[in-house]
C-alpha cells in the first residue's frame, strides 16, 4: 500500500511523485492539423490534477504520413509548439511529469486520412503499404529525434517511443512483416535498428536531463515474443532510457505463445536484469489489488488506461480508499462528460465494446 506513493526516481530528470502514470490514451480530439484543441487540454490536465504522477499524451504522430486516427495529436511540425507548450506548463504546474507519446503507424494509417498509400519497413498487399527507401527510414529515425526535439522545445519531461501495438517500429521489429535486406531487416539486431538509432540520436540531441523511454507490446501484430524479450533485454543492458512501459493488456495473463505458456506474460519482464531502467505494465489495472499484483511481480510502477478514462482522479480515490472499485461498465456519457472527456472521445468510446451504455 505504502509503496503506490513513494516517489520512484529515474536516471535523468524529475522523479515521479506516485507509482501511477497516465497510459498514453487515443482520443480523436485534435485539430485537423494536428494541433491541440480545449478538450484534449481539459481531459489531460484534468488526470495531472486528479493526481497521476506522470501524464502522457496520447500517440502524436511524428510525419504526416504516419497519421493513424483522425484528431489526433501532431508532433511533426513547428505549428504544435504552442499547444504543446501550454500542455505541458499546465501538468507539470500540477506536480504531474508531462511526456508526449511519439508515434507514426506505418502501413496502419488509413489512406483517406493521409491522402497516400500509407508506408511500412516491405510492400504490404493486405494493408496497401509500399515500401521505405533506406533514405526514407533514415528520414524517419530523424523525424522521431526531431519530434523529441520539439518536445523538450516545448517544455515536456521527456518522450515514450512507441514501439508498440502493431505500429511502424513494431512493423520493423517483426520478422514476418519486415522483409527489408538493408541495415534494417533480417536478424534481430537489424530489425530493432530504427528504434535503436532513435534512442540514440534523442540522447545525442537532448538535454542530460530528458526522460526517454520505450513501449513495447509482446503479442499480436505478428511479434514474436522471444524477440520481443531479447529488445527489452538490449535496451536494459544499454542503460539509454529511463523507463520501458511493457503494453500487456492483461497483467494476469499468460503468454498466447504455446512455448511460453505456464507462467505469466509478466514475469518474462520482471525476472530480466533491467540496471538502471525502470519497468512499467499496462493492461486491466482497475483496483489497487492489481496494482500491488504487479508491484509485488516486480514492476516499478503502472500505467492506468480504462480507469483513467473512467475517473480522473484514480490514484487519488485508491489514496482515500484501498478498496475504491471503479464504476461498473458500460457508464452513462454524461458520467464521462463528468470526467473531462469531450464529444469526440466519447464517441470514440462508444465503439468500445462494453464502455459506453447505448
Ligand atoms: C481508448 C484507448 C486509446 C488508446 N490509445 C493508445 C495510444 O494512443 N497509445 C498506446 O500506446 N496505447 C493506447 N491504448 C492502450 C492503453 O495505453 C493501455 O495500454 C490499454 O488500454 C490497457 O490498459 P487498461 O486496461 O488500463 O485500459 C489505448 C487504449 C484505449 C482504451
Amino acid at each position: 500500500m505504502q509503496k503506490l506513493f513513494e516517489p520512484l526516481s529515474f536516471t535523468r530528470g524529475p522523479a515521479m511523485k506516485n507509482r501511477f502514470m497516465l497510459a498514453p490514451l487515443t482520443n480523436m480530439q485534435s485539430h485537423e492539423d494536428g494541433t491541440l484543441s480545449d478538450d484534449e487540454f481539459h481531459w489531460l490536465t484534468m488526470r495531472a490534477k486528479g493526481g497521476f504522477g506522470l501524464t502522457m499524451t496520447c500517440a502524436a504522430h511524428v510525419q504526416a504520413i504516419g497519421q493513424g486516427f483522425p484528431g489526433q495529436l501532431g508532433v511533426f511540425s513547428d505549428d504544435h509548439l504552442p499547444g504543446l507548450t501550454r500542455l505541458a506548463k499546465t501538468i507539470k504546474a500540477e506536480g504531474s511529469l508531462a511526456i508526449v507519446q511519439l508515434h507514426h503507424a506505418g502501413m496502419r494509417s488509413p489512406s483517406n486520412l493521409i491522402g497516400a498509400d500509407p508506408v511500412c519497413p516491405s510492400n504490404n498487399e493486405e494493408y496497401g503499404a509500399r515500401a521505405l527507401s533506406t533514405a526514407e527510414v533514415e528520414q524517419l529515425i530523424e523525424d522521431f529525434i526531431a519530434a523529441a526535439e520539439r518536445s523538450e522545445k516545448a517544455g515536456f519531461d521527456g518522450v515514450e517511443i512507441h514501439g508498440a501495438h502493431g505500429y511502424i517500429l513494431a512493423q520493423f521489429l517483426s520478422p514476418k512483416i519486415n522483409q527489408r535486406d538493408d541495415q534494417f531487416g533480417g536478424c534481430l539486431e537489424n530489425r530493432m535498428r530504427p528504434i535503436r538509432e532513435i534512442i540514440k540520436g534523442i540522447r545525442q540531441r537532448c538535454g542530460d536531463d530528458f526522460n526517454v523511454s520505450l513501449r513495447l507490446s509482446p503479442e499480436r501484430f505478428d511479434m514474436d515474443l522471444g524477440d520481443v524479450i531479447q529488445v527489452a533485454k538490449g535496451v536494459f543492458a544499454a542503460g539509454d532510457i529511463d523507463f520501458l512501459d511493457m503494453s500487456l493488456w492483461d497483467v494476469r495473463k499468460e503468454p498466447e505463445d504455446e512455448a511460453y505458456k505456464g507462467r505469466s506474460l509478466i514475469s518474462y519482464f520482471t525476472e530480466l536484469d533491467r540496471g538502471t531502467v525502470k519497468l512499467g505494465v499496462a493492461g486491466k489495472i482497475m483496483r489497487q489489488a492489481d496494482v500491488e499484483y504487479c508491484l509485488d511481480a516486480g514492476a516499478d510502477f503502472v500505467l492506468i488506461g480504462r480507469g483513467a478514462i473512467l475517473h480522473h482522479d484514480f490514484p487519488e480515490q485508491l489514496a482515500k480508499d484501498a478498496n475504491f472499485v471503479p464504476i461498473s461498465l458500460p457508464v452513462k456519457a454524461d458520467h464521462l462528460k463528468q470526467e473531462g472527456l469531450g464529444e469526440k472521445f466519447i464517441t470514440y468510446m462508444s465503439g468500445w465494446d462494453g464502455f459506453v451504455q447505448a
